[in-house]
């Protein structure tokens, strides 16, 4: 069976071929990262009008490189929630547009839902129940996921997402945009010498707070900047980079030891991390747990994630009518 994912959730137009869930026959992604760069952020605005440009194209490379035609899709999935709205709708049009004009199927999809699901494109042993870290610039949750795709939610972040602070120190070391790559390479070269806060680490619950240690970083950047002190930048975001990654990975390990699984699945921008995915399968191994994480592209926003979900719900028997339509903000169900 084959369905077309296309996600438009943030300031990556995707789109995507999938085979029965698993077999990705194309997976195009149009990055809009140099647009937003001069910003320090994504522009939601910009993002929208960026994907009205892109998707038609988006879709037809995902087409043409899976070496299929509308005629041979099953069924057409997009991510309908939550993200930024504008952007969003851009996606959805082109899904319903697309299963209205070749009689297909629909499936509203919950981005979430997609990024849980993309470790089940490289990986066929992923036990149930297992616990998933979802770590992206816009979510940094801890769920409980159960046979049949049911959730149950942990914990989540507070305040700021793991990304967000990433993208946050980035931007007050004037490092670039997005900040999770460049100091994840920075980080390498550098040394742990910063004592930094790690907020909510023993605070007996899978929550999570990110914001006290973006503004540590920021009031030791000023600080150190004035007298002249400032460690080099590899040291500091290797400090950073050490408090995020012992957060993580000892509320994961926390998570999965208190609902006794046997399985650790990792997923979303952050997920792409060296250090974390390290760390998280150094942990794991100690305590017999299996760490899973997928490759990188599939770590980071995608559609392949979305049109492999969707096969699920679609063998559940889920529809969306033409009246699907975009939502900021939205619980999964059982999140
Ligand atoms: O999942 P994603 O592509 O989009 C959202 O749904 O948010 O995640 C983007 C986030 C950004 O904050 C980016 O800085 C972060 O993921 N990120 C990373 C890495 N690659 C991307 N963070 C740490 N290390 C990385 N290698
Ligand atoms: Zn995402």
């Amino acid at each position: 069976m084959l369905i077309l994912g296309i996600d438009t959730s943030c300031d990556d137009t995707a789109a995507a071929v999938v085979a029965d869930g698993v077999k990705i026959l194309s997976n195009i992604i149009s990055s809009q990262t140099d647009f937003h760069r001069k910003y320090g952020g994504i522009v939601p605005e910009i993002a929208s009008r960026k994907h009205i440009e892109l998707i038609i194209r988006v879709i037809d490379e995902a087409l043409s490189k899976a070496e299929v035609t509308f005629d041979d899709l099953d069924a057409v999935a997009v991510t309908n929630r939550p993200g930024l709205v504008g952007s969003l709708l851009v996606g959805v049009a082109a899904a319903k547009s697309i299963a209205y004009c070749y009689n297909l199927p629909l499936l509203g999809i919950h981005h979430i839902e997609g990024h849980i699901y993309a470790n089940f494109l490289e990986h066929d042993d992923i036990p149930f129940p297992h616990v998933c870290l979802t770590v992206s610039g816009g979510h940094t949750l801890l769920v409980y996921v159960k046979e049949g795709w049911q959730y149950e939610l942990l914990g989540s972040t507070q305040d700021d997402a793991a990304g967000e602070a990433y993208d946050k120190v980035s931007q007050y070391l004037d490092l670039g945009f997005p900040g999770g790559p460049i100091i994840d390479r920075l980080a390498q070269a550098g040394k742990n010498v910063v004592d930094l806060p790690r907020p909510m680490l023993n605070s007996g619950d899978y929550n999570f707070s990110f914001s006290g240690l973006k503004t540590a970083v920021r009031y030791f950047v000023e600080q150190n900047r004035k007298t002249g002190s400032l460690p080099v930048v590899e040291d500091i975001v290797a400090s950073f980079q050490k408090a995020v990654v012992d957060i993580l990975v000892q509320k994961t390990l926390f998570a999965a030891q208190s609902k006794n699984v046997s399985a650790v699945t990792l997923t979303g921008g952050v997920a792409a991390n060296s250090e974390l995915r390290q760390a998280l399968s150094e942990a794991g191994e100690q305590r017999n747990i299996k760490v899973y994480f997928p490759s990188r592209v599939l770590c980071t926003d995608n559609a392949a994630m979305i049109a492999g979900i969707a096969y699920h719900k679609y063998q559940a028997g889920e529809r969306a009518g033409l009246d699907l339509n975009a939502m900021a903000s939205a619980v999964l169900d059982g999140i």
